[in-house]
């Protein structure tokens, strides 16, 4: 551990808190990665949300840009921190037409590079150092640094009733009342609800009525509600015939943007990133949506620190507008999302191993209580990397979701090959038969 003694409160915390827990450990797999001929004992990393299903079909795309235009000359130059106006009129045209389905202001669209930053900033416009935010658990770890880091913001991981079996949302909304109570005794405010949907990890949705009744909760007690749908687009077809049986009466999905089109509060704010569904995370392109023009001015006069590259946004802005190669592009990414879903489910089903139904998301979380030899978090780190140590796939680790169930795991299914997910359902199949021969023994 360096020393920090030299650093400010703030520093001397991030110099002592990795981002997420599994990065080292995946730094090495990646040395280490699989090859059918070259390393076939090789890793499997299956932990980080990367969407590699159709790079190569946006890649062909993105380089026709750049081999057949000229770089227009807004792009040396600085533009508006919140965004090319040319980006945000077509990213609000993309919007509009393929995931909220109803008109979209480029001026209430403001980007940062990631969602991480979208997060970060959003969080430090809306809420004070000591506030709370909200989320219902589990959800992605990485929350807690985004609103805690610099903005200060406290993470209340709100614990729903039931186990994990459904596809959709449907808390009481008295769940609400009670954090409230419980945040404001405890001396802080109760300032954000940060819901995912498509859900990290569960791959659950919020129905279109559920998602009215909690914004309707959320103005009149003057919380902002923020709907990250970063997962939006990446929806498992679930009408396919081998899924069907799993999803009895789905609600279809309706993104919150169309809710908030018509409701126009303050309080209600979207954010999405280009980093899931177009698998380009790599490119850091994070956007706020909002109704709220306080806050899209803040974060253009504070977010210029935060500014994705002119040349990102000229190059996405081309591919864009191309609506047609959009189409194609996100109906192969359905069907191949969709098999890679079936793929694993499949392998889950024939070991008997119990997982949520997604609707959407990149992962499938799945239940390895059974193999757990103490029901506590160290019990599910040495069975994470139990599962590492003898099979090479790694998984995400449970630590920091936020949920009180102890031996679910999230499974990302984009960030390897069909062939390469056969081979990690074989190891997996291995390890389990081995695990329970063990108990038997
Ligand atoms: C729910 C959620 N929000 C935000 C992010 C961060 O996205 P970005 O790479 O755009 O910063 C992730 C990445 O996994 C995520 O799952």
């Amino acid at each position: 551990m360096p020393d920090a003694s030299f650093l400010s409160q703030k520093g001397s915390k991030a110099a002592q808190n990795p981002i997420r827990v599994d990065l080292k450990i995946y730094s090495e797999a990646m040395e280490n990665l699989y090859h059918p001929k070259t390393n076939p004992s090789g890793t499997l990393p299956m932990n980080i949300a990367e969407n590699q299903l159709c790079w190569e079909m946006l890649r062909e795309r993105i380089q026709k840009v750049t081999r057949e235009k000229n770089i227009p000359d807004w792009v040396a130059n600085y533009t508006d921190s919140n965004g090319a106006p040319c980006f945000r009129k077509s990213t609000a045209e993309f919007l509009s037409q393929f995931l909220f389905h109803c008109p979209v202001d480029p001026d209430s669209l403001a980007f940062s590079v990631g969602a991480t930053s979208v997060i970060e900033m959003t969080s430090f416009l809306l809420a004070n150092p000591g506030d709370t935010a909200v989320i219902p658990a589990p959800s992605y770890p990485v929350y807690s640094g985004d609103i805690g880091n610099l903005p200060g913001v406290l993470r209340f991981d709100l614990q729903l009733p039931g186990g994990f079996k459904d596809s959709e949302y449907d808390f009481e909304i008295s769940l609400l009342d009670q954090a409230k109570a419980e945040i404001e005794s405890k001396g802080s405010q109760f300032r954000m609800l940060i819901l995912t949907s498509p859900d990290n990890p569960t791959g659950k949705i919020y129905r279109e009525d559920h998602l009215r009744k909690i914004a309707s909760w959320c103005m009149d007690h003057q919380i902002h509600l923020v709907v990250n749908e970063i997962y939006g687009l990446s929806q498992i077809d679930i009408t396919h015939p081998e899924l069907q049986s799993d999803y009895p009466n789905p609600a279809p999905f309706v993104s919150f943007g169309k809710l908030m089109n018509e409701l126009k509060s303050p309080f209600l704010h979207f954010w999405y990133s280009f980093s899931k569904d177009f698998g380009i995370s790599g490119f850091r392109i994070g956007l706020l949506h909002s109704h709220n023009a306080a806050l899209i001015q803040g974060y253009q006069n504070a977010g210029a620190g935060h500014c994705i590259s002119n040349y990102t946004q000229w190059v996405m802005q081309e591919v864009l507008d191309d609506h047609a190669f959009l189409n194609s592009y996100f109906k192969e990414f359905k069907t191949l999302l969709t098999q890679a879903y079936i793929t694993f489910t499949k392998g889950l089903k024939n070991l008997q191993i119990p997982f949520n139904p997604s609707r959407g998301s990149l992962f499938v979380w799945l239940d390895l209580s059974e193999f757990l030899e103490e029901k506590s978090e160290s019990g599910e780190e040495k069975l994470w990397l139990d599962i590492y140590k003898k099979t090479s796939v790694l998984l995400t680790p449970s630590q920091g979701f936020g949920h009180q169930q102890r031996g679910w795991f999230r499974v990302v299914i984009t960030s390897i090959s069909p062939s390469e997910m056969e081979v990690a359902l074989d190891r997996l199949k291995g390890f389990v038969e081995d695990q329970r021969g063990k108990s038997c023994r």
